[in-house]
């Protein structure tokens, strides 16, 4: 599994850092090779020539060396890694990628790196548990960082608690079962699929708009769902205080307009997932300049124009529509009734109704109820448990490498 895989190890300052020659060790047995970057800090643990011994490679330490820059700019070091691994990953190194920094060269190849990474943190109890480094932590984790412990037991300052780097068996099983997710099937791939998410925002004039409270989380966590799958996904997202997840093309639009041209322009597509709460009406004509209350005590005239339906343009026949068109229909009254004449009226293939009065929870909050209707089998009802939405993303993916693959689940 890791023979002939490229590893970038960058070893940060941390008593934990002798753990990591023995990691080097192993993963070399293993056929990995690895390239390493040795902090300033790191270099205070363990030396230079032991960390390039164990990886048969020379070990890069400084940004500004020519030499490195010549033979190997910092570009090309963090691209030719499959993984970047940071371990031991010290507070301070953590804290520094989290805000973007790029002060050595550790943190200049973090950024500049588009390659999967993996952190395996070590530190003091007290700090690990520090308001600002759960915050750093959080802040990694949402931009797709993955981690390894820290583990817990006694620590190198005579201390107890979690901030032990994980035991060197642990840091490999890691590795090891990162590239086996990446490698395992991938039963979507080859499929282009198209995710509308979060509300459309209206204008009224330049500083007031119509929206509506949909967070986001539902349409994100299908497309994310749907590029673990294995799909080449385009997120096409309304305004949403969502991070853009990874390992996906993100276009941002605000208007519904906007958004029925992000979709036209992303076609071709095999999958549709049209989960934005996309507004029915705008203002007919928004001010250009901002509404001013005057002494008549007379309300703003607002007139309406109706939006595109994006959901009933990609159901359109036509040799432009997706293979599998699937709408969501919030309801708050008679769900089947109203979901069922929303598949129809639209033409999509299935329809995920969703209660979404005020007692559900389901606009904004974590979790979603879910009646799955399909065009081809109208009489099944197949209701699905209330699940977060994460489940609910990767219930549908689930349903939908079934159609594909030809299977009924
Ligand atoms: N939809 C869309 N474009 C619109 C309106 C809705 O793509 N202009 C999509 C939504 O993304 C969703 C589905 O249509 O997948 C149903 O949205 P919903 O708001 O429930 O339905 P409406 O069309 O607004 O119908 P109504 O307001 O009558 O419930």
């Amino acid at each position: 599994m890791l023979s002939g895989k490229n590893l970038l190890l960058i070893i940060s300052g941390g008593i934990a850092a002798y753990k990591v020659l023995e990691v080097i060790r192993r993963l070399r047995d293993r056929g990995m090779m690895i390239r390493a970057v040795l902090t300033e800090g790191g270099a205070q643990f363990v030396t230079p020539l032991s960390v390039a011994a164990l990886t048969e490679n020379r070990v890069y330490q400084d940004l500004f060396s020519l030499t490195d820059e010549a033979e190997m700019g910092h570009i090309r070091l963090s691209r030719e890694a499959d993984l970047v691994l940071v371990a031991p990953a010290s507070a301070d190194l953590i804290a520094r990628m989290a805000s973007g920094m790029a002060n050595d060269l550790a943190t200049t190849a973090l950024l500049a790196t588009n390659k999967p990474v993996l952190i395996a943190p070590a530190m003091n109890v007290e700090m690990w548990n520090h308001a600002a480094t759960r915050a750093n932590i959080a802040t990694l984790e949402s931009r797709g960082v993955m981690r390894i412990g820290p583990a817990s037991g006694d620590l190198a300052c005579g201390e107890f608690g979690s901030g032990r780097l994980s035991e060197p068996a642990d840091i490999i099983a890691a590795v090891t079962d990162f590239f086996t997710a990446r490698t395992a099937a991938k039963p979507l791939a080859g499929k282009r699929a198209i995710v509308t998410s979060g509300p459309t925002h209206e204008p009224i004039d330049p500083v007031r708009y119509i929206a509506n409270r949909s967070s986001g989380k539902q349409g994100h966590a299908i497309a994310v769902a749907l590029a673990a799958a294995g799909a080449e996904v385009t997120l096409i997202s309304g305004p949403v205080a969502l991070p853009d997840p990874s390992g996906m093309a993100v276009r941002h639009v605000e208007t519904a307009r906007e958004m029925m041209v992000a979709v036209q322009d992303s076609l071709p597509a095999d999958i549709a997932v049209c989960a934005a709460a996309v507004a029915d009406w705008r203002v007919a004509s928004s001010a250009g300049q901002k509404l001013k209350k005057d002494e008549s005590g007379q309300m703003p005239d607002l007139r309406f124009a109706e939006n595109p339906d994006i959901l009933a343009a990609l159901g359109a026949p036509g040799p432009n529509r997706p293979a599998l068109v699937i709408g969501f229909a919030a309801e708050t009254e008679n769900l089947l009734a109203h979901a069922r004449a929303k598949l129809v009226r639209k033409g999509c293939d299935w329809i995920l109704a969703n209660d979404v009065t005020a007692e559900s929870g389901t606009f904004g909050g974590d979790h979603n109820q879910i009646h799955l209707i399909r065009q081809d089998r109208p009489q099944d009802d197949d209701v699905w448990p209330r699940q977060d939405k994460k489940a609910v993303a990767d219930h549908l993916v689930a349903q939908i490498i079934a159609h594909f693959a030809g299977t009924k689940p």
